[in-house]
């Protein structure tokens, strides 16, 4: 079977990576955690106290960055540097500050090549904001997921309380709003549907439901 590129878009925590790690388990193709890439990046410019409003500071800082993925006991985790960094780039002082680091051109420019080389084999479901549109605009599949704000608010809440991360309800959909806000308007990449995209409403959907729907979709795109 012809081993193809899903891609998966849609705002904050509408469950893009839920569906993208279920659809790669279940395709048995490689994860890409877009979002994981520019949380990264953020994470060193915070924990160096690196001013990313100056083009200067990012281009000396992003050489230093290298990042990668490992599965370990089956869970995606992101490295920095050979550091394990999956548990820090949740947390609230990253989410606070991805967005505007995203929409830094020469991030973007730096993470976006290296995302094109690991879907170079093809076989691989990525989740993110510019998917569809900018990364793998020639993907077979492309998901455009959405989702009632107040749903997601309450998923991202209880997700972050897995995590041991307590944080108000008010102040993580405030965070939702903002990032939805600044990833739909900046210049670079900003989100949106390709034109060519699927639209899901997760809202009412279980993962089961969502996920049955878009392997059907994911199939249909295989030819033998
Ligand atoms: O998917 P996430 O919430 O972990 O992504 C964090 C931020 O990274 C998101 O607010 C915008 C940015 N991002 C992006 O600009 N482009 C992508 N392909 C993925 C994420």
């Amino acid at each position: 079977m012809k081993r193809i590129i899903v891609a998966i878009d849609g705002y904050s925590s509408c469950g893009k990576s839920t569906l993208a790690k279920a659809m790669a388990k279940a395709l048995h193709y490689a994860y890409l955690d877009s979002g994981a890439m520019y949380r990264a990046v953020t994470l060193y410019f915070l924990d160096h106290h690196l001013d990313y409003n100056d083009p200067a500071v990012v281009e000396a800082a992003l050489p230093n960055i290298q990042i990668h993925f490992e599965r370990i006991d089956g869970q995606n985790r992101t490295f920095m540097n050979g550091k394990d960094i999956e548990h820090d780039i949740r947390e609230m002082r990253v989410s606070e500050h991805v967005s505007p680091v995203s929409t830094i051109s020469a991030v973007r420019r730096a993470m976006v090549q290296q995302q094109k080389m690991m879907g170079k084999r093809r076989g691989i479901v990525a989740d993110g904001r510019d998917i569809g549109t900018v990364v793998f605009p020639d993907a077979e599949l492309k998901i455009f997921l959405t989702a009632d704000l107040d749903v997601r608010t309450s998923r991202r809440h209880l997700e972050l309380a897995a995590k041991g991360i307590d944080a108000d309800w008010h102040e993580v959909q405030r965070n939702l709003e903002e990032r939805d806000r600044i990833d739909s308007t900046r210049a670079d990449s900003p989100l949106t549907k390709a034109d060519d995209a699927i639209v899901i409403d997760n809202t009412l959907l279980s993962e089961e439901q969502q996920l049955e729907q878009s392997l059907k979709l994911a199939r249909e795109r295989m030819p033998n």
